[in-house]
């Protein structure tokens, strides 16, 4: 049915939770890439992504326990260890587990409070959002946001600015202003950027004050992006978009939101802000038909502000994709 997965896709890191869910002692599930994880923490404080299968019988271990730094089966009580080995098998004390009595790991790691797992051999970082360092920005996570469409879908959304007087008129975009200057479009090794795209926007920064504004855009990963948006008062607005490939026609996205010019008391200011423009991208996501990203350039049809789009179909080509797009 799907196509197997890439392994640049494979080799990636995504975001499954928020690092405070994972309180010690938890167990969540998760989808990845049409793969089953279990997530867990260990009393220690290390957290574990895993296989979500028992070598035994092959049911779910997210079903199960954990005490101390172990993962307990729900089905026959075997106890994993912190590296996925049965340890313990409570029918038999004294019988040692066979070698495939091994639970398939992942690598995981902790950034910009949440929690990054890559199923296969980590070929990048996670890509760096300049602003998490900087103490004059206050930073929200809005999300994660579950949306029944492909993970390059809301990713072209998000680097698409020829919406905002439609999906988002009267906050990022006026209807009687509707044209979009050329712009510049760069194809690298780390991504695919544009940049020197202006706009006129009502309330850019959520703060009731209308501004032409200048975007910067970076689709970094296949499924990570960045925009940078800044206004001559040198108000500045950034965001890291992270989106979980669930399945070829599911993703969960995150967006760290980093702002310049609200303090720690408007963070609930700031979130609603980014929520509601979601919101407003949300239906419109999921009503895309096909839900994959088509990268043959025939399949629709495009027009001049198109051109950051094509290039980042063109980049998920040159990459050689084909999971969850139509090729
Ligand atoms: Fe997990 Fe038997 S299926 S212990
Ligand atoms: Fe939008």
């Amino acid at each position: 049915m799907g196509n197997a997965v890439d392994s640049v896709l494979l080799n990636d890191w995504y975001a499954l939770a928020k690092v405070d869910e994972l309180q010690p002692g938890t167990v969540v599930h998760r989808q990845l890439l049409d793969r089953d994880i279990v997530l867990w923490r260990g009393e220690d404080g290390s957290i574990h992504a895993w296989a979500d299968r028992c070598p035994h019988r092959s049911v779910q271990l997210s079903g199960g326990q954990v005490v101390q730094n172990t993962l307990i089966c729900p089905y026959h009580g075997m106890v994993y260890n912190a590296q996925g080995r049965c340890i313990k098998v409570p029918s038999a004390p004294n019988y040692v587990p066979p070698p495939q009595a091994q639970v398939l790991t992942y690598a995981v790691q902790e950034q910009y409070g949440l929690v990054f797992v890559c199923l296969g051999k980590p070929a990048n970082d996670i890509p760096v959002f300049p602003e998490w360092e900087d103490d004059r920005y206050l930073k929200v996570l809005s999300g994660p946001h579950y949306c029944h469409t492909g993970g390059y879908r809301a990713i072209e959304n998000f680097l698409d600015v020829a919406h905002f007087p439609f999906l988002h008129r009267e906050i990022l975009g006026d209807p009687a202003l509707p044209v979009i200057e050329d712009y510049e479009v760069t194809i690298a090794a780390n991504g695919v950027h544009f940049d020197n795209v202006r706009v006129w926007q009502p309330d850019p920064m959520g703060t009731g004050q209308g501004a032409y504004v200048t975007y910067r855009y970076s689709a970094l990963r296949p499924l990570t992006a960045y925009l940078q948006k800044g206004n001559p008062a040198g108000e500045c607005l950034a965001i890291l978009y992270c989106v979980t490939p669930v399945s070829e026609e599911e993703c969960t996205g995150w967006m760290w939101v980093a702002v310049n010019f609200m303090g720690p008391d408007q963070a609930e200011a700031a979130l609603a802000f980014q929520d509601k423009i979601f919101a407003q991208d949300l239906g419109n996501l999921e009503s895309h038909n096909p839900k994959r990203l088509p990268l043959n350039p025939k399949a629709e049809f495009h027009v001049p502000c198109d051109r950051g789009s094509l290039a980042y179909r063109q980049w998920l080509k040159q990459l050689g994709i084909t999971y969850g797009v139509i090729s």
